[in-house]
């Protein structure tokens, strides 16, 4: 009968990206909590395409979970599951919970810098090249965000009620595009 690796063997994953890898991990299901609690809220105010594109938003993040988890996995190391912090759970308009959004992402952008930073300076080649996926996704994170808070600005301004209905309608359309890999 095959015997049952216990423990890890020495040699594969850098310790330090491994802990600093791991709280990306905790980071990135958080935002996936973040935005399942905004799906709930644009939900209970009626803009309900708004609650599907936040929910799909909150599928996407447990994919990038996902992702850093099969690395560590596939690296020989350990993703530890850690105690998820509680989002919020209301906002005073759809423009706040933007803003929200778009800051949570900047957050998000300096905490993958930070990971390219240390995997650098390790020599990690392997955790470099697999961390560009996600400086490529976070440019698209942060433009979707401001994209939206900008619409959300200008009909505030005009105060458009019928508007507001419109780009609710637009933001039902998005689709949910799982990543082509599921590993590194
Ligand atoms: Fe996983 Fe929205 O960044």
């Amino acid at each position: 009968m095959a015997s049952v690796r216990k423990t890890t063997p020495k040699g594969l994953m850098n310790p330090k990206l491994e802990a600093a890898i791991n709280e990306q991990i905790n980071a990135e299901l958080y935002s996936s909590y973040l935005y399942l609690s905004m799906s709930s809220w644009f939900d209970s105010t009626g803009l309900k395409g708004f609650a599907s594109w936040e929910r799909i938003q909150a599928m996407e993040e447990r994919d990038h979970a996902m992702k850093f988890f099969d690395h560590v996995c596939a690296r020989g190391g350990r993703a530890i599951m850690k105690a998820i912090p509680a989002p919020p759970s209301t906002w005073k308009s759809p423009q706040d919970a933007f803003e929200t959004q778009l800051e949570h992402e900047l957050k998000v952008t300096s905490l993958i810098n930070n990971l390219v930073d240390l995997a650098m300076a390790e020599k990690d080649h392997a955790t470099v090249n697999f961390l560009q996926w996600f400086v490529s996704e976070q440019v698209e994170e942060e433009e979707n965000a401001r994209n939206t808070l900008d619409q959300l600005s200008m009909i505030s301004q005009e105060k458009g009620v019928g508007l507001l209905y419109m780009l609710d309608k637009e933001m039902a359309t998005r689709v949910y595009t799982p990543p082509v890999t599921t590993t590194s």
